[in-house]
């Protein structure tokens, strides 16, 4: 959405701000980067770092890279065609210090439960400078376990940002640094279209159905595969194309939610805007420098915007207090939005806001005297993702078709509120029949080429459902080495598609192993996949060693797959003669040799 050329008049007080984000969270930092430079006159472009033409990025002067974390220390997709870029072995040492000089900062954005805290940012730097960038300043790391997430590390580094960049380039004379109180213009005007000017079949009201990585999809099926009387809900759906979709095992499904009518219907009364919720308006992006949500049509309706476009029940950020305050008009409700916005007032507002999880629509609840002007929806909302989810299926066992296997976000804050998922309540109560539009993109997995290769399948829990990909493609091709470990907390209750394994064991000769965590008695130690592992660690030696077998890990929890590689090394320090540091060397060196693949979320 943003500007691709550089369009400031004065080139030297101009930057590139490139994001990589997976959820969000990082493109909302380059937003707040680029709002802060905007206060020192510089003009901004901010852009995800698969919409830049890369070949462009020598001709640069300064950019700001905002890079987020995914799985345990990969770099979201969207950074992986730069960074391959970066790592061509070809490229010059001088490549980037060439008239003219590239000057760069990183802000990293990661999770410390994790061992590669940060990794794709700290690698960046370190490449860049190798490449003769020079790094301005030190490079900001954000930790989502920290009280304030991201947002604390995030105010601290712009400062060092500014400040840096006032040095190096100082304001105009007969200027000054644009006070931060003042409200800033919108990102967005709308402008009022007359009734029945857009249908709901034009692409400027769905831009999803000019995207040709999506297709339209019917739900042909959804149950639920866990018990009835089981805490979890998991569920599994299939989808229907019309046409031929192509996939590989492994790829994965984008789902673009909906919040319900009844929230959304809630929030417009609150806000006042019930009397024209449904009014069509035509978008317009006037503020460049600040980014939309992708596929944003450019005609809608404020209830379609808060449908499908922003997020009501997301836990807003610092940024979206700070805008309260500016539209509120009540003396009470202001001291308390100054405290929560001032350094002071952090701890208040991590106890008040994060770490209860208060959705906006909760806060809204407090603050009756916020009176937004409807232009700002998109600088004071969070946006609502899309989410992705591993396909459970193989196109070549179902033509035309995608399966889903969704665990259904359910808990309790700390306050006791009950909570849903967003995407995954949207999907639980979607009724057969109902069409929506479904992305498919790249996932981690890969196959092997040939069919002779044993695969080695752990996932527990709905990890399983990329196991289902590979697997079901597998025995399409009439490859019988497949082993799969398997891990959920009872054999009745939470075994998903069981009946599908037995068959498998029986007709195609699977290995299915399977670690019940809680049907042993009270009191004993729980089974986990790894376990089995180590169990089974001559066999899984002789696969990896001799048959060169490849190993697929993917499961919701942070600590499994590392407790799974620690078996797999195990296995390869009992039995293949090697000390504990060459047989942790043995599977690192499977990662990096692409032998070994996760798929993990938390
Ligand atoms: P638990 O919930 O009984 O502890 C799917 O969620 C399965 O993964 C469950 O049996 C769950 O066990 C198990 N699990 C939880 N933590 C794990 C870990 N660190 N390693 C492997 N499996 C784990």
């Amino acid at each position: 959405m943003a500007s691709t050329s550089k369009s400031t008049e004065d080139l030297s007080r101009s930057l590139l701000i490139l994001y990589a984000t997976e959820t969000g969270t990082a493109q909302d930092a380059a937003d707040q980067i680029a709002r802060q430079c905007r206060r020192i006159l510089y003009g901004c472009r901010v852009m995800s770092m698969d919409t830049y033409a890369l070949e462009e990025l020598t001709n640069e002067e300064l950019v700001i890279f905002v890079v987020s974390t995914t799985g345990s220390g990969t770099e979201p997709r969207s950074m992986t065609p730069l960074w391959n870029m970066l790592l061509n072995s070809s490229l010059p040492s001088d490549l980037f210090s060439e008239d003219p000089l590239l000057e760069f900062a990183v802000f990293a954005l990661g999770d410390s439960s994790y061992e590669k805290f940060c990794w794709p940012g700290k690698l960046l730097s370190r490449r860049m400078e190798d490449l003769g960038a020079r790094q301005i300043c030190e490079r900001g790391e954000g930790d989502e376990q920290h009280q304030l997430g991201i947002d604390g590390a995030l105010q601290s580094w712009m400062e060092k940002l500014i400040a840096t960049l006032l040095q190096l380039n100082p304001l105009p004379a007969g200027t000054s640094i644009i006070p931060n109180e003042k409200i800033p213009p919108p990102r967005i005007s709308l402008q009022k279209t007359t009734p029945g000017e857009a249908t709901t079949s034009d692409t400027r009201v769905d831009p999803l159905s000019q995207d040709d990585s999506y297709f339209l999809a019917t739900l042909t099926k959804n149950e639920r595969i866990t018990a009835a009387d089981w805490y979890q809900h998991v569920r599994h759906l299939e989808f229907d194309f019309d046409e031929d979709i192509s996939y590989r095992p492994g790829d994965i499904a984008v789902i673009h939610p909906e919040a319900s009518p009844a929230d959304v219907e809630t929030f417009l009364t609150r806000m006042g805007w019930g009397n024209f919720a449904d009014d069509t308006f035509v978008i317009q992006h006037t503020l460049t420098d600040q980014s939309l949500p992708d596929h944003l049509p450019t005609i809608s309706t404020l209830r379609t915007l808060f449908t499908r476009y922003l997020d009501l029940n997301a836990v807003p950020r610092r940024n979206f207090f700070q805008y309260l305050r500016y539209f509120n008009d009540d003396e009470l409700e202001r001291e308390k939005l100054d405290d929560f916005i001032s350094l002071e007032g952090a701890d208040e507002l991590y106890e008040y806001c994060y770490r209860v999880r208060r959705t906006v629509l909760e806060v809204l609840e407090e603050f009756r005297n916020v009176h937004i002007p409807k232009e700002y929806v998109f600088d004071v909302f969070p946006f609502l993702r899309p989410r992705q989810f591993s396909i459970s299926s193989s196109v070549q066992r179902h033509e035309r078709q995608i399966h889903l296997c969704v665990a259904i976000v359910k808990y309790r804050t700390k306050l006791k509120i009950p909570r849903r998922g967003t995407c995954t309540s949207y999907l639980a109560v979607l009724q057969p029949g109902v069409q929506l539009r479904v992305g498919i993109r790249q996932g981690l997995l890969r196959l092997p080429e040939g069919q002779d290769r044993p695969l080695i399948c752990v996932g527990p829990g709905t990890g399983i459902a990329p196991m289902r990909s590979l697997i079901e493609e597998r025995i399409s091709n009439k490859s019988s080495e497949n082993t799969l470990y398997f891990g959920c907390r009872s054999s009745s209750k939470d075994q998903h598609y069981s009946t599908e394994w037995a068959q498998f064991v029986e007709r195609d000769k699977l290995t299915y192993r399977t670690a019940f965590s809680r049907d042993g008695p009270e009191g004993t130690p729980r089974i986990y996949v790894q376990d089995l592992i180590r169990e089974d660690s001559e066999r899984i030696w002789d696969l990896l060693d001799s048959r060169d077998a490849w190993v697929y890990i993917s499961g919701s929890s942070n600590k499994m797959p590392t407790a799974v590689k620690e078996a797999l090394a195990y296995a390869v320090e009992t039995n293949g003669n090697r000390s504990h540091a060459e047989a942790k060397e043995y599977v690192e060196e499977m990662i990096r040799s692409n032998r070994l693949f996760e798929e993990c979320w938390s």
